[in-house]
Parts: structure tokens; C-alpha cells; sequence
């Protein structure tokens, strides 16, 4: 089931001083089982725009549905929005509460009804997940390097096995082995457990290579949505807007303005160079 938003526009500190207009208008649909990205500049509201989806947040005006209820639905009791969304917040410090890692991650399953073992087992598979090994069970949270409370932080949303989660820039501050790791298994959640996902990041490579579809923010307005192709057949209007595009995808639209119109998805360099090498190929076949 979807997750929609119709016209959403949201005002911090509305009739103060410090009153901030952050999103304005925004259109969003989130598909069933779904990778997506938001890219957008500092300020430009990506965390408030998550924050407003799990409800966090409430908008000025505009709707949001999430699988085919309004959200006001999810503020009852015995419905909550967080069994359905897990979110990883920017700060993965402001979600760290327990002592020992183990802990932190079996938190949040206190409430479910589980076999102890049952809890073990998803406690160490989400562990395994974020490459946190059996020798961090018991180390103390306060101990861990900031890198390996992100990841501690990303288990403990795993855990939950909700349907969405929302990450609101996952990888800053990891190494690359770091990344790549929490990438692939994203990717991996989303291909065996069908879970629906946005994910918040300055990286567009990063983007690029595992969502579906990619939204542009600016000054808390919605100015592009597609998939990579829709985003290279816009280049000259992004750019125009300040959107700076990874080098293979620089290199792919400088092509296509020469005459070279590649096609396909082309997420990465080595995707563009196998391209450019069969049509090269071709030609002097
Ligand atoms: N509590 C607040 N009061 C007033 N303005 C706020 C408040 N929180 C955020 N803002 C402003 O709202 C705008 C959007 O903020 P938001 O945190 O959503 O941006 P962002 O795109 O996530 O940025 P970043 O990439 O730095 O994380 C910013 O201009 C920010 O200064
Ligand atoms: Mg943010």
C-alpha cells in the first residue's frame, strides 16, 4: 500500500519571529515496496519532510495517507504509526537509550510477544545487518565510536521488521566499507522483505544506485521526481537549479549532447564504461 501526500506544506514557529516556511506544497507518492530518495541542499527540508510523514510533525495544511488511511487515523491509541514506520534519525545519538548494544537492539521488541529466542535471533540477525559482529553484544552504547552508534542505531530500526523505514542520511560518518555494507543490504531488505523505503542523503551516487526514484527539494518545494533516466533527460533544468550530478552521470549526458545517446540505467561508472565499450564495439563490428 502506498504512502501519499497531497499538498502538504509545513511553518516552524508559525507567528513568532523565528517563524520558517520548510515545505511548501509538496506532492508525494511513495509505491508499494518502493525505494526513494531525497536529494536537496542544506535547509531545504528533507528531515522535516520524514518528520512529517511518521507524524512527528503536523502540516499547516495538505493530506497524508499512509495505506489508505489519513494519518490523524494513527494518532488513536490502538494504532501506531511507528509499528508500521521505523525511522532512523539524523543524530543516531538522540535514539541510543540502553546500556549495552544487545540491549538497545532487543528494546523495541519488548512489547511484541516473542520466545526469548525468537529475540536473539532478530536481535543478531539485525546486528549481523549493520556488520556489528558478537563482540559488541555487551560492549556499553556510551563506548561505541559515532560510526558504530549510526550502525547500532539503523539495527535497532531493523529489528522492529516494520513495514517502511525512513532513513534520514544513514551513511554520513561511515567508512566506505561502512556504506557499501549498509547499502547492500538495504537493498537486500527491500528485495526479500518487500519493505518500502526513503532514504535522505547529500550523495546523489549514492542515490542513484539503489533507489527507484529520486525526489529534488529546494527551499521546501518539490521541484523534480523520477528515475535516473528522467533525471539525466532533465539535466540542463537540474543543474540550472543547483543540483550537482555524480561524474559518470555528467559524462553520460555530455555524451548524449554529442551525438552518443546511451540508454539504460547506467547507475555508476563502471555500468557507463561497459556501455560506451559496446557501442564501440558495435560500431567497429
Ligand atoms: N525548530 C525550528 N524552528 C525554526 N526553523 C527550523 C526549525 N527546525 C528546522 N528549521 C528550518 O527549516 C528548514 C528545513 O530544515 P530541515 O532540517 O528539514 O532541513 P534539511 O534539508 O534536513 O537540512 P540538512 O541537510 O542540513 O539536514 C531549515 O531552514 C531550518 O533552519
Ligand atoms: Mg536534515
Amino acid at each position: 500500500m502506498p504512502i501519499i501526500l497531497k499538498n502538504v506544506s509545513y511553518t516552524y514557529q508559525i507567528n513568532t519571529p523565528f517563524m520558517r516556511k520548510a515545505l511548501r506544497d509538496i506532492n508525494l507518492h511513495l509505491g508499494n515496496h518502493e525505494i526513494l530518495g531525497i536529494l536537496g541542499g542544506t535547509g531545504s527540508g528533507k528531515t522535516t519532510l520524514l518528520q512529517i510523514i511518521t507524524g512527528l510533525l503536523t502540516p499547516d495544511s495538505g493530506q497524508i495517507v499512509i495505506d489508505e488511511a489519513d494519518i490523524k487515523h494513527y494518532r488513536k491509541k490502538t494504532v501506531n504509526i511507528f509499528d508500521k514506520i521505523g525511522i532512523v534519525f539524523q543524530v543516531p545519538e538522540e535514539q541510543i537509550f540502553e546500556k549495552s548494544v544487545f540491549a538497545e537492539v532487543a528494546f523495541g521488541l519488548q512489547k511484541k510477544k516473542l520466545s526469548p529466542a525468537e529475540i536473539s535471533r532478530r536481535v543478531e540477525s539485525a546486528l549481523l545487518s549493520v556488520g556489528l559482529s558478537e563482540d559488541y553484544y555487551q560492549r556499553f552504547t556510551y563506548s561505541l565510536s559515532s560510526g558504530e552508534k549510526r550502525r547500532l542505531a539503523i539495527a535497532s530500526v531493523l529489528v522492529l521488521e516494520t513495514e517502511y523505514i525512513f532513513f534520514d542520511e544513514p551513511t554520513a560518518g561511515l567508512d566506505y566499507e561502512g556504506r557499501t555494507l549498509l547499502l547492500d543490504n538495504i537493498k537486500k531488505l527491500n528485495e526479500e522483505k518487500r519493505i518500502g523505503m526513503i532514504i535522505v542523503s547529500h550523495d546523489p551516487l549514492e542515490l542513484f544506485n539503489v533507489c527507484h526514484k529520486c525526489v529534488f527539494l529546494k527551499d521546501g518545494q518539490l521541484i523534480f521526481s523520477g528515475d535516473l533516466q528522467a533525471w539525466r533527460d532533465n539535466y540542463e533544468f537540474l543543474t540550472g537549479q543547483g543540483m550537482v550530478f555524480p561524474k559518470s552521470q555528467q559524462l553520460v549526458c555530455e555524451l548524449k549532447r554529442r551525438g552518443w545517446d546511451l540508454k539504460g540505467e547506467m547507475k555508476n561508472f563502471e555500468e557507463v564504461a561497459a556501455r560506451i565499450i559496446n557501442c564501440y564495439d558495435d560500431i567497429s563490428n
